[in-house]
């Protein structure tokens, strides 16, 4: 049976659905038969870029650490880690900082094939795998997701006349077709208490997302703690679909290829800090990637770096730093948001 066929055996499918037995059903998913990341695969992201992204981030988490009042013991979690470059270098960069027990490192992945990819590449004793956040039992917990926000399925809705309707896929004559239907009062109830996409005719919603963050900010809120969340998205209202899909380092038409190229969404980044503020958590300015990364000494970092280097490499270096903070490039795409619990 193929990918389609076996998909839409119910009649309609509301699309984070689609999207998630496109990507990771256990037999046919995208996640679970690609490892999708770098030059053999279809995309690449900013720890894979150069370890340097990664060096920054745990400077923002020492520096965390440092605010926290240099706790004997932190936590982190790393959300979605893919191929597990950023924790590679995470934990090898915290080691200069903290000391050796001070923190553990835990990987959250869905993908069983990702994981097990995660444990080839990192044999390191303070790095372990959980599927429930409530195995961790203290705190402060930092989570840090590159790119997870954008690979959790996002519902699509158009709102006229005040009532709100679903978009839904099915299969008809083997084609792909989709019709808006109606939604729950609660969920209708639920979706006008957000703000940012009230006026909206059309809108994106990472209920799976953010339900995920529900069980995150539990953890925060009793242990303390922060998030940091780099993602692609925008700031300013956006009555489009922003799914996209990609494969062999290209856009790829959305319903071509089911299984074997990536589907992810722009995240709508104010509609994040709307949800993380009505959970009365504090939720510094959205920032560029280029911003934070720059603030957080970057240039110096590569400067340090190039001295002994030769032409070749230096070139590389200041090459893959420009693709990290460049505005045209990844700098003002990709955005920053951190949120911080009270305590
Ligand atoms: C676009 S990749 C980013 C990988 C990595 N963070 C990086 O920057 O290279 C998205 C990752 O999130 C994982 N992911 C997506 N949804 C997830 C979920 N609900 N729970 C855990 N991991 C998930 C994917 O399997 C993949 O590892």
């Amino acid at each position: 049976m193929d990918i389609k066929s076996k998909i839409f055996y119910k009649k309609y499918l509301p699309i984070d659905e689609f999207v998630e037995k496109i990507l990771y059903d256990p037999h046919n998913g995208y996640y679970v038969k690609h490892n999708p990341f770098n030059k053999q695969g279809d995309y690449i992201t900013s720890p894979n870029i150069s370890p340097i992204f990664s060096e920054i981030v745990s400077i923002w988490i020492v520096s965390l650490w440092n605010k926290f009042g240099k706790p004997k013991k932190i936590n982190i979690v790393e959300l979605g880690p893919g191929n597990g470059e950023m924790t590679r270098i995470l934990s090898r960069s915290l080691k200069k900082f903290l000391k050796i027990n001070s923190f553990e490192i835990f990987l959250y992945e869905k993908s069983i094939s990702l994981v097990k990819l995660q444990k080839k590449r990192i044999k390191d004793p303070c790095v372990k795998w959980i599927n429930d956040f409530n195995k961790i039992k203290g705190g402060p917990v930092i989570f840090i997701g590159n790119e997870f926000f954008d690979a959790v399925p996002v519902k699509q809705f158009q709102k006229k006349d005040n009532v709100i309707k679903e978009k839904n896929l099915f299969l008809e004559a083997n084609k792909i077709k989709n019709r808006y239907l109606k939604i729950s009062k609660n969920l209708e109830r639920y979706l006008n208490k957000f703000k940012t996409i009230n006026s909206n005719k059309f809108f994106e919603f990472p209920l799976k997302g953010l339900k995920i963050m529900d069980i995150i900010i539990k953890v925060i809120k009793r242990f303390n703690g922060a998030i940091l969340l780099i993602d692609y998205g925008y700031t300013i209202k956006s009555e489009k679909s922003s799914l996209q899909s990609v494969k062999n380092h290209k856009y790829n038409k959305l319903f071509s290829n089911l299984g074997d190229a990536d589907i992810s969404s722009l995240v709508n980044f104010k509609l994040l800090e709307e949800y993380f503020k009505s959970k009365k958590l504090k939720v510094n300015n959205i920032i560029d990637q280029g911003k934070f990364l720059k603030t957080l000494g970057i240039i110096e970092r590569a400067d340090i770096l190039s001295n002994n280097m030769n032409f070749k490499d230096k070139a590389d270096l200041y090459y893959r730093v420009k693709r990290l903070i460049h505005p045209k490039e990844m700098g003002s795409l990709f955005k920053v948001i951190q949120v911080f619990s009270h305590k």
